[in-house]
């Protein structure tokens, strides 16, 4: 079965050859001006120039009449399997409740864990279903998803077979990671050894003989998890072969970037709390930094120092953090503006991060998150727009006329 897609307006993030990017190559989105495209099973099989269209017979024709395509959103960073919103909480902090003080009086995290554990597996695969399908529509074409609502085995067990679950009934890319360091629960407030111990001696063996998880995580930051906790976990899921991906200086300089690039980790997200030494670690290493505007955006806290992590050399990832305490969306086109508009990235930046770069912040980057033969035709059409620029500029706004997954139409 053979698509052929004609008159393109802009055909974004085209590249043969394609590669992690970092720094000033980050500015490069590679553009091709009244395009074709052709589709073969759901993959990319050709692209050029309307001029150059080779003749032949097609199958199907699709008219793009003017529309952009690029790849689809790779939102390399979500917590969405949870049970329950926090509106609540939401306006506790508008009365002047910080995120930390909300936590340190046992909501946050711990909220939103009591609600999970009351909930069955069943229930939480369909709220999750819904809300991932809500973001196909809204262009995001593969997924992270964390636990770490459950806080216990069997909770955190339950969360990551509800991933597992969406693995297999959504046609995207979707990656678990096991997040059971995300908060201390409160029947081990006491004994915060005792937890790190349940999670290394029961949790991960148990994830790992069902082979749940693709990745591990763990909120590194002053009151969850030190560094040498983090270390402690760290060192027993690599046993397990589970790299990682970190929370790390979300609320301050916690070390948890130097950690998690002494560990050789995927990626280190949030990095809204950077000072000289850690930028300076991420740059010269192989972590992807994950930038997650939308939390700072909702906590009304300090955005990460992009430009300075760039002029660094720094390869950067942009994804949504989807949940219900710090970022209520998953609409990573919102994210986008918001990255130009907070963090300062130009728009060929920020659409690099937020798909060959959150490609490789899910090592998917084979799969998906540019314009390359092979790839899985994962698409975004745009209404008629004038620019790259436009996307981002018109935030708020919906951009996106037409989504397909694996060459169809979602
Ligand atoms: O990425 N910082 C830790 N975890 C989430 C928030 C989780 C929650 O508040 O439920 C985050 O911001
Ligand atoms: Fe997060």
């Amino acid at each position: 079965m053979q698509l052929l897609i004609t008159n393109i307006h802009q055909l974004m993030n085209v590249r043969e050859q394609y590669f992690l990017l970092r720094g000033k190559l980050m500015a490069n989105l590679p553009c091709i001006e009244n395009a074709f495209l052709v589709i073969n099973h759901g993959k990319i099989a050709a692209f050029g120039s309307m001029d150059e269209l080779p003749e032949m017979v097609y199958d199907a024709v699709y008219d793009a009449a003017g529309a952009s395509v690029l790849p689809t959103w790779c939102d390399s960073h979500t917590h969405i399997v949870f049970a329950k919103s926090r509106e609540q909480e939401f306006v506790d902090k508008l009365h002047g409740l910080s995120y930390a003080d909300i936590a340190a009086r046992g909501g946050g995290i711990l909220h939103s864990a009591a609600a999970l554990q009351a909930t069955s597996e069943d229930d939480l695969f369909k709220s999750t279903h819904i809300r991932l399908k809500e973001l196909m529509l809204l262009g995001t074409g593969a997924i992270e998803i964390k636990s770490g609502y459950g806080l216990s085995v069997a909770d955190e067990i339950k969360m990551l077979r509800v991933i597992r679950r969406i693995k297999e009934a959504i046609p995207i890319p979707v990656k678990a990671t096991f997040l059971g360091a995300h908060a201390i629960p409160s029947a081990y407030k006491a004994n915060k050894q005792g937890y790190i111990q349940l999670i290394i001696e029961k949790m991960l063996p148990e994830i790992a003989n069902e082979k749940l998880a693709d990745y591990i995580d763990v909120f590194c930051e002053q009151n969850f998890f030190s560094t040498s906790e983090t270390e402690k976990i760290l060192e027993a899921a690599y046993k397990y072969g589970l790299a990682a991906k970190l929370h790390a200086n979300q609320l301050s300089v916690s070390g948890g970037v130097e950690i998690g690039v002494k560990y050789n980790a995927i990626s280190v997200d949030h990095l809204e709390a950077m000072n000289e030494k850690s930028i300076h670690a991420l740059a010269t290493s192989n972590t992807i930094g994950t930038i997650l505007p939308t939390a700072a955006f909702f906590l009304r806290m300090q955005y990460a120092p992009v430009r300075k992590m760039l002029q660094e050399n720094c390869a950067l990832a942009l994804a949504s953090d989807y949940n219900p305490g710090s970022s209520p969306s998953g609409n990573m086109n919102f994210v986008v503006s918001l990255a130009c508009i907070q963090n300062q990235f130009f728009p060929e930046e920020a659409i690099n991060a937020a798909t060959l770069n959150g490609a490789y912040a899910m090592g998917i980057e084979k799969e998906v998150g540019s314009i390359t033969v092979g790839k899985s035709a994962n698409l975004i059409f745009t209404k008629p727009i004038p620019s790259v620029a436009y996307i981002p500029y018109h935030f708020g706004t919906p951009v996106i006329d037409r989504v397909m997954i694996a060459g169809k139409w979602i």
